[in-house]
C-alpha cells in the first residue's frame, strides 16, 4: 500500500519549477540518490514556510541542494537559506541549478560540520533570528542540533527533523546501530520536554516538527 500511495503522490502531488525538476532528475542519477529529500516532503516544507511567512531558514545537510532550491524558491525576495553541508563537492553540484533558477542570491552556502556551523551562527549573535531549521544531517547528533537550534529560532520558530522513524524502518533498522540507538533516545527524550510542542508526521521515514509550547 505504501508504494501505491507513494506512486500516486509522486504523480499527482509534486509541484516543481522547471529547474527544480531538472535538479531532481540530475540527483536521481547520483550514486547516493537515496539521500534526496522526496519531492512530496519538500513540497510540504515549502507549504509550511509560506504559511509561517518565513524569511530566515537554515538547512543542515543539503546533499545536492534539492530541498535548498525548493525552499529558496518558496521564500520572499529578501529571504535567505543558510545551506550547511560538510561535503563541498556535493554542495557545489547544486549551485548551477540555484543560479539557473535565479535564487542563488537567497542561498548562503556554508561548508562545515553542522554542529560547528550552528555554534558559529550563535557566536555571531544570530540567536533567536531564524524562522525555520530543516535538520537532515548526521542523525547521531540530533540532540546537539536540537539544543543549538532552539537557541537560533525565535519564539514562534519551527525545527523540522527528518528521518526520525529510521528506528522502525528505513535502512538503519538494526537496533544495535549507533544511529538507531541515538534516534530512539532522541525521540524518547524530546517527548518528555514540556517546554516544547512536538508533532510527528509519519511521512516517508518520519518528519518531527518542534516549536516552543509557550
Ligand atoms: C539526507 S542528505 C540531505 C538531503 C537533502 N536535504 C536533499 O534535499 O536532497 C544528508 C546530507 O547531510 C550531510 N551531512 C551528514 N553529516 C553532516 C554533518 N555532520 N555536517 C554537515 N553535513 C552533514 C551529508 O553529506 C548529506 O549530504
Amino acid at each position: 500500500l505504501e508504494s501505491i500511495i507513494d506512486d500516486y503522490l509522486s504523480e499527482h502531488f509534486v509541484q516543481e519549477s522547471e529547474v527544480l525538476h531538472e535538479l531532481y532528475e540530475f540527483a536521481l542519477k547520483h550514486q547516493f540518490a537515496h539521500k534526496l529529500t522526496r519531492p512530496v516532503q519538500t513540497r510540504f516544507l515549502c507549504f509550511l514556510l509560506k504559511m509561517m511567512g518565513a524569511k530566515r531558514v537554515i538547512e543542515l545537510g543539503t546533499f545536492l541542494g534539492y530541498s535548498t532550491l525548493a525552499m529558496a524558491e518558496a521564500l520572499p525576495t529578501d529571504g535567505e537559506v543558510i545551506a550547511v553541508e560538510h561535503n563541498e563537492k556535493w554542495l557545489n553540484m547544486g549551485k548551477p541549478f540555484w543560479e539557473k533558477a535565479g535564487v542563488a542570491n537567497k542561498i548562503s552556502p556554508y561548508v562545515d560540520d553542522a554542529s560547528i556551523a550552528l555554534q558559529c551562527l550563535l557566536d555571531e549573535g544570530q540567536g533567536q533570528s531564524f524562522d525555520f531549521i530543516y535538520i537532515d544531517a548526521e542523525k547521531r547528533f540530533y540532540d546537539d542540533y536540537l539544543e543549538k537550534g532552539l537557541q537560533l529560532i525565535h519564539n514562534k520558530g519551527v525545527l523540522a527533523f527528518d528521518n526520525v522513524l529510521h528506528v522502525i524502518h528505513g535502512n538503519v533498522a538494526d537496533p544495535q546501530s549507533p544511529t538507531t540507538r541515538a534516534l530512539a533516545e532522541f525521540n524518547k527524550n524530546i517527548l518528555k520536554r514540556d517546554d516544547l510542542d512536538v508533532s510527528l508526521l509519519p511521512m516517508f521515514d518520519g518528519l518531527l516538527l518542534v516549536r516552543f509550547s509557550r
